[in-house]
């Protein structure tokens, strides 16, 4: 048996229609907060859907003051402004009431607001000190899985981005309601789906800390996405459909946040801090050709994973691998998002930049099977372009 250490948010509350009762399950959670700041950003805020957990909060004896500056890919400005925000309001609840980056300013803010460390000491992994300000997290997308998990990702500099990894990252509670995610756009919905499989499949096959609980999680995260999210996609409405996605991703997340994720994310961050592709799709673009790469490596791995979303492939684990791989390009097919760099704007020219910036993805890069060397990288986003 392997040894591992596994470690997760204490609650997570699965249930459609869950955010209408906010209000009742922050007030269980945490009798003596009184200010919370629920921190958003302007394309959720517009859908309407904040009104509701707000009026919950309210109801219950909260002061609300809903936050709705942040913005995709959130520049370190953006995390510290919602700092600021937070302790002059003296806030002693944070809930982060939408995607990946509304969750992750949420992440920060209970930290930087509750213990006062400056944001440039707490880059990197185990540097956060002290305690954070309770912290509640409502996924809007099904994708990123940053309600459960331990790391915030914030874009410093001009592209480049930096991971906060900490244990006070894990929020108290986790809140995964599929009404919330029905405003959703298929092509939002599509990107973010293989997001959370993208983390599923990188923490099965994680270097250093792949482990059985992980697996298992990754392995149920990728039968939930793969089955629910062409109907999720193409029937917006359907709340099953939803609900499941959100479970996967958050299955995904539990997954990667203990056996982390590699390559495909280090060559995909470049995509999104240079062009401004959405974090989900920058992924998706590059995810076969990684797959592909590391399969002299992860052949084993990938084979045991196509018994999931290729069921019908047979023969050797090369063969098996090949056969998952085709099945995610057809998938990535069938939802209609890009496929190529050049459909997202990037030239042939710009492939050089992306392989030096993705050589300074380090700490992901250690975690795949397979080294990765610069030309590895340029060849890899040659086949993606
Ligand atoms: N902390 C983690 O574990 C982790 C993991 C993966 C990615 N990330 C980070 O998360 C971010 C990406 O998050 P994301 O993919 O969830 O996207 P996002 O949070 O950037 O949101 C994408 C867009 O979708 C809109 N949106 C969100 N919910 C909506 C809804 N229900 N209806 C309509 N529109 C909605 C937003 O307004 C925004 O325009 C990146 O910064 C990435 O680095 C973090
Ligand atoms: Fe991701």
């Amino acid at each position: 048996m392997t040894n591992f250490t596994f470690s997760t948010v204490a609650h997570i509350i699965s249930e459609t229609g869950a955010s209408d009762r906010l209000g009742a399950l922050c007030a269980a959670h945490f009798p003596h907060a009184r200010h919370a700041m629920v921190i958003t950003d302007a394309g959720f805020l517009s859908t309407g859907l904040v009104t509701m957990p707000q009026r919950s909060l309210v109801d219950h004896g909260f002061t609300v003051q809903v936050y709705a500056d942040v913005v995709a890919d959130p520049p370190e400005a953006v995390v510290l402004a919602a700092v600021n925000f937070a302790t002059e309001h003296r806030i002693d609840l944070v809930i982060g009431l939408g995607g990946g980056s509304s969750m992750d300013v949420a992440k920060l803010v209970a930290v930087l607001a509750g213990n006062g460390q400056p944001i440039r000491q707490i880059y990197g992994i185990g540097n956060v000190t002290g305690q954070r300000l309770p912290l509640v997290q409502v996924p809007t997308t099904a994708g990123t899985g940053s309600e459960v998990t331990n790391i915030a990702i914030v874009t410093t500099g001009a592209t480049t981005k930096s991971g906060v990894v900490a244990p006070q990252l894990y929020a108290d509670v986790a809140v995964l309601d599929a009404t919330l995610t029905l405003g959703l756009p298929p092509l939002v919905t599509a990107a973010t789906g293989i997001d959370a499989m993208v983390h599923a499949i990188e923490a099965f096959t994680s270097r250093h800390k792949k482990n059985p609980m992980s697996d298992m999680l990754a392995r149920q995260a990728l039968t939930l996405i793969s089955t629910n999210l062409v109907t999720a996609c193409q029937d917006g409405n359907n709340l099953a459909a939803r609900q499941a996605m959100l479970l996967g991703a958050c299955y995904a997340g539990q997954a990667f946040s203990n056996a982390p994720v590699a390559a495909v994310h280090a060559l995909a961050y470049p995509i999104g801090g240079v062009f401004h592709v959405p974090h989900g799709l920058s992924n998706a673009l590059v995810l076969p050709h990684v797959l592909r790469f590391n399969a002299s490596h992860a052949a084993a791995h990938y084979g045991e994973l196509a018994a999931i979303i290729a069921p019908d492939a047979t023969g050797s684990d090369a063969a098996k691998t090949a056969a998952l791989i085709t099945a995610l390009e057809t998938l990535a097919a069938k939802v209609g998002i890009a496929t190529t760099l050049r459909q997202v704007g990037i030239t042939e020219q710009d492939l050089d930049r992306l392989a030096d910036d993705a050589m300074l993805q380090t700490r992901l890069l250690g975690n795949n099977p397979r080294d990765v060397t610069h030309a590895d990288a340029r060849a890899i986003y040659q086949a993606a372009w």
